[in-house]
């Protein structure tokens, strides 16, 4: 399995943070962003990983990761995103790398206490398809919110304004190969992008989708709110650190 990190896009919700560097280098307690989404996929045993930068500071990530030593990494790959496409436009730029292995996508500001091993290992006994990683909010109108039947994620909503849960799809996605097909065939929603959520929901309508719930503290970063609050968490608790996922669903 490869892995995909996304660290891309304006960071708008950060301005002025984010008007001279790209929001995945900002500061997180004592690291930058990019550095929890990285040690996400590496404490999965995963190893072959792909960045997908942009904007105008993106050879900063290049003089900041460099081979990925600090992660006991040999070696990291780039990408460049032009513009503001979403996410799964940022995914798309890495069919290439991929070639035909299952992907794990993390998004750049997305940081867990715990690590995602388990989810990884059920995922590769699955044998293709999808897997997400849902976890109980307070604000689910902020996310990717999921419908359920009984035990089944029969929908994904993106940002929905009377949430159908109070759970949260958090930014971490595996794929298999099909998701670049599937991309191929999106159309870009009301604020212009390739939603991620579209690319769930079609795995869902294949009957292809499986989902864990997350345990330990999840949050996104990316705005004033939730950067202070990562930070508090990293400072209290640190990241990347327990076991937490628990059992698999179909
Ligand atoms: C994105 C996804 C959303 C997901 C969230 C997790 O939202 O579109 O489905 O729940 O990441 O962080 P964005 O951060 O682009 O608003």
């Amino acid at each position: 399995m490869k892995g995909v990190v996304l660290a891309g896009g304006l960071g708008s919700r950060l301005m002025p943070l984010t008007a001279v560097t790209n929001k995945h280098l900002l500061p997180v307690y004592n690291q930058p962003m990019v550095y929890y989404p990285i040690q996400t996929l590496v404490n999965a045993g995963i190893r072959d990983i792909m960045i997908v930068t942009g904007g105008n500071s993106a050879g900063d990530f290049l003089k900041l990761l460099k081979n990925g030593k600090a992660f006991g990494l040999k070696h990291l790959n780039y990408t460049y995103q032009e513009g503001e496409g979403g996410i799964a436009a940022a995914l798309s730029l890495c069919e290439d790398f991929a070639d035909g292995a299952p992907v794990c996508i993390v998004l750049g500001d997305n940081i867990i206490e715990g690590n995602i091993c388990q989810a990884v290992r059920a995922y590769r006994h699955q044998g293709g398809g999808a897997k997400i990683l849902l976890k109980q909010v307070a604000d689910p109108q902020r996310f990717g919110v999921p419908e359920f039947e009984d035990s089944r994620v029969v929908r994904v909503e993106e940002k929905p304004r009377e949430p159908k849960s109070d759970y949260a799809v958090i930014g971490v996605y595996m794929y298999d190969a099909e998701v670049f097909e599937i991309i191929k065939t999106l159309k870009p929603s009301k604020r212009g992008e390739l939603e991620i959520t579209d690319v769930n929901n079609a795995y869902i309508e294949r009957g292809e989708m499986t989902w864990n719930e997350l345990k330990g503290w999840w949050t996104d970063a990316g705005t004033f709110e939730s950067l202070l609050h990562a930070s508090r968490l990293v400072a209290e608790t640190g990241a990347n650190k327990m076991e937490s996922v628990n059992a698999n669903h179909a």
